[in-house]
Parts: structure tokens; C-alpha cells; sequence
């Protein structure tokens, strides 16, 4: 049995006076048992005050991005170490706004999953297909293709998770359809266990236009382990919405 795990991806949202949202989730997370944990990954300036606003709650704090290197000339840019620092136990790699806005490629994704093992933070690799590639039907070809490419070999079910984005439902309230969910999150956990020991436990998450009316029926779906929330992660009601999709 895997655990599930709701994460949020706040992207570039969020002020000092967003910690209150931060505050309400992490009660909303303790006040109800759900059989999932909970995360919230914040823009880098809120880390560190994200992390305290947690305090010892069941809410986890991750960032969004890392360099592949441990420190270095690189301005403007963030270390795994550097979010462990502040308080994140996990970080997203290789989001598809990443991959689109910052030209990132698989090997580019795979160093900064490795960077993030390496600073002992979860690495939470993105992967997913364009529009036009499931068009085409390509579109677990193109997934399979970013897995051989973005994950580390050293990836343990403890500390790797993937999370599956289709480009085209993210922000668009588009969802695939169930079968094409199971399709893909099968064809994800096959080539988990072809490849990793502890490929049969790893969670697999769901991300793209996740809400609370759409959150039992996607959590559902076989092999799916969790979801990753993006607009609807802003606000505590709908993303503990989400959450009680796992509510015990
Ligand atoms: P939305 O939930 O806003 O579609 O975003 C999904 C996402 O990109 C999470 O990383």
C-alpha cells in the first residue's frame, strides 16, 4: 500500500500575509485524519517563514525549483541545500513551466533530482506531454521518454516521487479521462518497477486542473497516489477539499 500525498504548487504566489493560508492549512491538516500527507511547496521566499508557520503539523513544506549545483556563481539561483536549510523536506524538479519558460531539458531535470537526493530533500520529478504529442499519440511514449531521462538511478520510493502533469491541463480546467489517467500512471509504474527495487512503492501524483469536485474520481483512478495542486492549492478550503479525498 502506498501513502498518498497531497501536494500544493504555489508557482509565483504568495506574500508574508499568504502565511495565514499557510497557517490554516496546516490546522485543516491536523484537524482531520486523512490517509495522506500533506505538502505545500512555496515560492523561495516563503520557505523559511512557510516552514515556521507549519511548526510541527502534518503540513510538509517543499520548494518548486533547485540548481543542480551545491553552491557556485549562479545568481538569482537556489541550492537543494538551501531549501533543506529553510525548512523544505522535498522539492519539485523539471516542471513543465520549467521545462517551457527556462528551456529545461531531461538532463538538465536529472541533475537537479540528483542535487536534490544528494541534499536529502524528496525529489518530486514533473513529467507530461503537450497537447499536440497525445494528439498525436505519443503521449506515453513522450512520458516514458522524459522518465528514462529525468530520474535518478539512486531514486528510492522515499525519497523520489513522480508526478504526472499533462501540459495542456494545467491552469485550463481540462482534465484526461479516467482511462487515460489509468493508462498513463500504469505505464508510469511499469517502468518504475522495470527500473527501481522499490518501484512498486513510489507514489505516482496527478496534477492538471485538480479540484475538489474533480479530486475523488481523479484519487480513484489505479496506481494514481496523490495529487499535485496548483490553483487550487491557494485557497485552504479548496485544497483541504482536495485532501479529503483521502479523508480516513
Ligand atoms: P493547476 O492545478 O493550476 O492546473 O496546476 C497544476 C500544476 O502545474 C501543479 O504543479
Amino acid at each position: 500500500m502506498v501513502k498518498p500525498l497531497v501536494a500544493g504548487n504555489w508557482k509565483m504566489n504568495g506574500l508574508t500575509a499568504d502565511l495565514a493560508t499557510v497557517r490554516e492549512i496546516a490546522a485543516g491538516a491536523d484537524t482531520i485524519t486523512r490517509q495522506a500527507d500533506m505538502m505545500l511547496c512555496l515560492p523561495a521566499t516563503l520557505v523559511a517563514p512557510g516552514a515556521e508557520a507549519a511548526g510541527s503539523s502534518a503540513l510538509a513544506i517543499g520548494g518548486q525549483d533547485c540548481h543542480a549545483a551545491v553552491s557556485g556563481a549562479h545568481t538569482g539561483d537556489v541550492s537543494a541545500g538551501m531549501l533543506g536549510d529553510a525548512g523544505a523536506s522535498a522539492v519539485i524538479v523539471g516542471h513543465s513551466e520549467r521545462r517551457q519558460d527556462h528551456g529545461e531539458d531531461d538532463a538538465t531535470v536529472l541533475a537537479k533530482a540528483r542535487a536534490a537526493l544528494a541534499a536529502d530533500l524528496t525529489a518530486i520529478v514533473c513529467v507530461g506531454e503537450t497537447e499536440a504529442e497525445r494528439r498525436a499519440g505519443d503521449a506515453v511514449a513522450r512520458v516514458v521518454s522524459q522518465l528514462n531521462g529525468s530520474l535518478p538511478d539512486e531514486g528510492t520510493a522515499g525519497t523520489m516521487i513522480v508526478a504526472y502533469e499533462p501540459v495542456w491541463a494545467i491552469g485550463t480546467g481540462l482534465t484526461p479521462t479516467l482511462d487515460d489517467v489509468a493508462e498513463m500512471h500504469g505505464a508510469i509504474r511499469a517502468h518504475l518497477v522495470a527500473h527501481f527495487g522499490t518501484g512498486e512503492q513510489m507514489r505516482i501524483l496527478y496534477g492538471g486542473s485538480v479540484k475538489p469536485g474533480n479530486a475523488v474520481e481523479l484519487m480513484g483512478v489505479a496506481e494514481v497516489n496523490g495529487a499535485l495542486v496548483g490553483g487550487a492549492s491557494l485557497k485552504a478550503a479548496d485544497f483541504l477539499g482536495i485532501a479529503d479525498a483521502y479523508r480516513a
